[in-house]
């Protein structure tokens, strides 16, 4: 168990703060009547969400077998980006450290924040240089360290983590969006080694509710407490608690779900060999593909015009473009469509 102390790198009016508390979500009652929040009587969602999101937190502790008390649930993992960044850094002074090419929310959120965004270049295979990391760090006492693993938009999980954890004097937050699709290790494991450690996932991707918006961050007690202290009351409503939750019941749904998306990775993989117009397929870990293609504007433009949308990474990535994996249908249409160029 590493040391570092974490309350010094919370901003001083954070850590003043005192946490808004339902007073109903942290008492048990029988059958309360409830004239405490300014409801209605009526209808079927007149009642205020859990604040403290007791049952999904129950739910992902027994899945993960980590406390709930070291479980924060968001608004999607955007809303938990957002808050890590109000928590750790103060505006105007502190920077962020970001991969690049990596998940633009990361700088949005730190722009939004007036922190200043330093781009970790990745090497030709998407991997970071250590000896870069630490002369960044070294030089710029970044406060935050946003390390995406699988990373969108290149796909390829990192290699190494704890390393960048270990080596990085504030708080690195993994974001795991798509580590359901990779056969590497959650970061998770490291939560208790680690107490600067932060690990997001979500259930946006391989659990299928990107409408239902609930993103999960994994940390340290401490941490977690300082993320229910920042975060609108009730960020998460109660359908979308209730989605999840039963997601969460639903566990051969969700299996059977990423098995076949897992299958159309390898099936899309395949039909690539044979497709004149790609010219390179990187290696990927999430349920998306980055493509070079001979020429990628032209293929964008052509997907586009059968109504085949993609996500253009052009020309910050020379050439690319990122394609995620559909249904069979889908896959077959994008297929078609790419014979043609
Ligand atoms: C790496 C990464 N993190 C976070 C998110 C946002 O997830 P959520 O829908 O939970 O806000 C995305 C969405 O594309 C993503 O790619």
């Amino acid at each position: 168990m590493s040391t570092i102390n974490i309350t010094q790198f919370v901003r001083k009016n954070i850590l003043e703060l005192q946490p808004y508390i339902s007073f109903r979500d942290v008492n048990e009652f029988n059958n309360p009547v409830l004239m405490d929040a300014n409801e209605s009587p009526f209808g079927e969602f007149n009642r205020y969400p859990d604040s403290t999101h007791k049952k999904i937190r129950t739910q992902i502790s027994e899945l993960k077998n980590i406390s709930s008390e070291k479980i924060a649930v968001g608004n999607g993992s955007d809303e938990l980006i957002d808050l890590i960044i109000k928590i750790f850094c103060e505006p105007k002074k502190d920077s962020v450290l970001m991969m690049n090419p990596s998940f633009a929310m990361y700088g949005f959120y730190a722009s939004i924040n007036e922190n200043s965004v330093l781009k970790l270049q990745l090497d030709e295979n998407f991997e970071i240089q250590k000896e870069d990391f630490l002369n960044i760090t070294k030089e710029n006492h970044p406060k935050i360290f946003f390390l995406c693993s699988p990373n969108n938009p290149t796909g390829n999980a990192i290699e190494d983590i704890e390393f960048y954890i270990k080596n990085f004097n504030g708080i690195v937050v993994v974001d795991e969006a798509y580590i359901e699709f990779s056969d590497k290790k959650s970061a998770i494991e490291l939560l208790e080694k680690y107490p600067n450690l932060i690990v997001l996932q979500t259930f946006s991707k391989a659990w299928g509710m990107a409408g239902a918006r609930v993103g999960i961050a994994y940390a340290s007690e401490e941490i977690i407490r300082l993320i229910y202290t920042v975060k609108a009351p009730y960020n998460v409503n109660s359908l979308s608690l209730n989605l999840a939750s039963e997601s969460l019941k639903n566990i051969n749904e969700f299996k059977n779900n990423l098995q076949d998306i897992l299958s159309e990775r390898v099936w899309l993989n395949e039909e690539f060999k044979n497709i004149q117009c790609i010219k390179k397929v990187f290696p990927t870990d999430a349920n998306f593909f980055l493509i070079e293609f001979k020429d990628a504007e032209n293929v964008f433009f052509k997907l586009l015009e059968n109504e085949i949308l993609t996500s253009k990474r052009f020309p910050q990535i020379p050439n690319c473009i990122r394609i995620n994996v559909g249904k069979r249908e889908e896959n077959k249409q994008l297929i078609n469509v790419l014979k043609t160029i």
